[in-house]
């Protein structure tokens, strides 16, 4: 299958329903996304396939066959950080981390579709993206400091 991860157009030899998952982690090794529950009920696995979040454990190879997907890893670079990135440093969200790439790639895309969430529309956006360490109120706070970055940029 023919695909662009992160702006480079790469090729995996998978079958076509192997997981999107899978294909980035295994095959292309691409580790950001994570492995958190295969049944679309934590958000771990959370990419941008054509600007759209999607859990990748749910995406067959197939489906995802010639779309540009974004991974954490090419969000933003260490010296050009995407805005949810650095609101995030600034709030400290993460604990362990585990979920934080997909919480981060949750929040950027809802950023693109709802520059200005309320409250009720983080909630909503958000509540699919679980964190054990229980880091929701600083990625509430986190994602509204970063509706202001981009606001101002
Ligand atoms: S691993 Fe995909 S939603 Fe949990
Ligand atoms: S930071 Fe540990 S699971 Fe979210």
């Amino acid at each position: 299958m023919k695909l662009t991860v992160n702006g480079t157009p790469l090729e995996a030899d998978v079958e076509p329903d192997m997981p999107l998952l899978w294909v980035l982690r295994d095959e292309l090794n691409i580790k950001g996304p994570k492995y958190g529950c295969g049944i679309a009920q934590c958000g771990a696995c959370t990419v941008h396939m054509d600007g759209e979040a999607v859990r990748s454990c749910q995406v067959a190879a197939a489906d995802a066959e010639g779309a540009a997907i974004t991974t954490i890893e090419g969000l933003g670079q260490p010296d050009s950080l995407h805005a949810v990135q650095r609101a995030w440093i600034t709030h400290q969200v993460a604990q362990c981390g585990y979920c934080q790439s997909g919480q981060i790639m949750q929040a950027a895309a809802l950023l693109e579709s709802t520059p200005a969430p309320t409250d009720d529309e983080i909630d909503e956006a958000m509540n699919g993206n679980l964190c054990r360490c229980g880091t929701y109120p600083r990625i509430r706070a986190a994602i509204k400091t970063a509706a202001q970055l981009l606001e101002e940029s």
